[in-house]
């Protein structure tokens, strides 16, 4: 199987870099890679947002905030290539053309941003589109997507499937700001849709449970029903 998989920043950077977490998930990756094509695609989280935040204060236009995102998220992205070893593409690729060679020469992908105006979520459904992808899982730190903010809302109830429709309708109105994008952006969620890409949304610190998701067995999450 060709698997994307999309990790939030949140995850890898919480607060500071959880580097066991780093490890857990290249043994995983490492794992996974001796069956499956696996890409990874690294968020930005507090790192982006520590710099984009003071950037605009000082005027700094949407699109320079999008490219300290990038810097950031391709940051992680070396980090984590690091932590996976020599299976891991040493140089995260910039575009999908490089991504595809890095793969076609059996590299595992570990890549951060490529374009102002979106976040890497779209960059993982369209690279799921462009390698034409078996599944792409959206890893983040809560468990699925819920009927509304489950930090806020003790009684928040998380779907098991939803319908790309109502995805795109739930994130249709989300901020596009650099560095404030929530659940996903709506590229990602229209990507997904058009070319109809087999997508999960699940809790990416329970690393078990994604590898349950991948490899076909019960997991918890949302899958996102694409007819
Ligand atoms: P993230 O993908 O991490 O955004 O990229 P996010 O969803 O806001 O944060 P987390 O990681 O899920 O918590 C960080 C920022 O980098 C810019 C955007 O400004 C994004 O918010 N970015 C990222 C781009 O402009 N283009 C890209 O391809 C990727």
């Amino acid at each position: 199987m060709k698997v994307v998989i999309s990790i939030g920043g949140s995850i890898l950077v919480p607060d500071e870099i959880d580097i066991d977490y780093m490890r857990e998930l290249a043994e995983l990756t490492n794992k996974l890679a001796e069956e499956h094509q696996i890409c990874i695609i690294t968020g930005g989280g507090r790192t982006a947002r520590k710099y984009i935040e003071p950037a605009r204060r000082f005027g700094a236009s949407e699109i320079f905030c999008d490219l300290i995102g990038i810097t950031a998220t391709r940051l992680n992205a070396r980090l984590l290539a690091a932590v996976i070893g020599e299976r891991a593409n040493l140089e995260p690729p910039k575009d999908f053309i490089a991504a595809l060679k890095a793969m076609n020469f059996g590299k595992i992908v570990v890549m951060g941003g490529t374009h102002p105006g979106h976040s890497t979520d779209a960059v993982s459904a369209l690279l799921a589109e462009y390698i034409n992808a078996d599944l792409l899982i959206n890893a983040t730190d809560v468990d699925g997507i819920y009927d509304r903010d489950p930090q806020k809302h003790r009684d928040a109830r998380m779907y098991k499937k939803l319908s790309v429709e109502q995805l795109v309708d739930m994130v249709k109105s989300y901020p596009l700001g650099a560095g404030e994008y929530e659940l996903i952006d709506i590229l990602a969620a229209k990507i997904i849709q058009r070319s109809k890409i087999r997508t999960i949304f699940l809790n990416g610190r329970d690393l078990k449970n994604m590898r349950n998701a991948i490899e076909g067995k019960k997991f918890i999450g949302t899958a996102i029903e694409n007819a």
